[in-house]
């Protein structure tokens, strides 16, 4: 394992982009690579196995090619696959966790709206950031199916947008939350509807900087953080139709990118032929 290798991290879809761009700007030396599941979105209604085999066969390509650290850009697979990934590389696995304990250091009125999936707020990992969280503020927990879906296809303003925060956060603020945490990456996408919806006075928290952070610390552990002096790059990689996904990410990046297909099907190569990326050490510990 070398400092020159990648970071790989990866999401259901899009939504890890805002986990990337917080990687990007705290580690500007490091090449990134990018896998959007987007075959597979939304991960937030499918079995906790489900994901947990779709963030393995993910992992274990970005792992083969040269990935010396791997996010989870992703609460949902965070709270199906983190521990199980932990166990099976040798690599530091960098997972999501909702930014509970910053709201709760935050609210005044001692109210907290979590926006979750499904699966999130159902998951071992969760209960147990809640449990470790102890008494105190009243924490409120909103499952938002559908939000993901319309980060996916690329409707971040639009009135059925709109429409459907509205359903899930206008409840938490009529309950007294002065305090909202995104708990899903494709939600810091709807920023701005979300802050329009909760006006200037609600705090609006999500983990993609403290989990940068976390990337810097846990690389610098281990001796692996790329040497300064080089500009680091990224590359994308999606399981859906990069055509379609690519106007999406590209929106959502603020740059033009290069998307590379992979596969749907495990027993061939996941990422796409033709690029030269040197593969330098896998890493597995299995
Ligand atoms: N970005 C994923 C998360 O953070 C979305 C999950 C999904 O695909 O439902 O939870």
């Amino acid at each position: 394992m070398t400092a020159h290798q990648p970071i790989g991290v990866f999401d259901s879809g899009v939504g890890g982009l805002s986990v990337l761009r917080e990687i990007r700007r705290a580690l500007p030396h490091e090449d990134l690579l990018y896998v959007a599941d987007s075959a597979y979105a939304p991960y937030g209604d499918q079995s906790a196995d489900a994901i947990e085999l779709r963030a393995v066969a993910v992992t274990e390509q970005l792992i083969a090619r040269g990935a010396k650290a791997i996010v989870v850009a992703c609460n949902t697979a965070t709270g199906a696959a983190a521990r199980v990934l932990r166990t099976r590389y040798s690599v530091p696995v960098i997972a999501m966790e909702p930014a509970v304990k910053p709201a709760i250091d935050r609210t005044r009125s001692g109210v907290i709206g979590v926006l979750a999936t499904r699966q999130t707020l159902a998951s071992h990992t969760f209960k147990q950031l809640l449990a470790r969280m102890g008494e105190g503020p009243e924490i409120l927990l909103q499952a938002c199916p559908g939000l993901v879906e319309r980060v996916e296809a690329g409707d971040l303003e639009g009135e059925g947008t709109r429409a459907l925060l509205a359903a899930y956060v206008e409840p938490l603020l009529a309950q007294g939350a002065d305090t909202l945490v995104l708990g899903c990456t494709h939600y810091p996408h709807l920023g701005r509807l979300i802050a329009e919806i909760a006006g200037s006075r609600t705090t609006v928290l999500d983990s993609g900087a403290a989990v940068a952070r976390q990337v810097h610390r846990r690389l610098a552990e281990v001796g692996l953080l790329a040497p300064p002096g080089r500009v680091g790059t990224e590359r994308f990689w999606t399981s859906g139709e990069p055509g379609t996904v690519a106007a999406v990410m590209e929106r959502l990046w603020g740059a033009p990118l290069e998307l590379y297909p992979l596969t749907r099907e495990a027993a061939t190569p996941l990422f796409g032929e033709g690029e030269a990326l040197v593969v330098q050490g896998a890493g597995c510990s299995r």
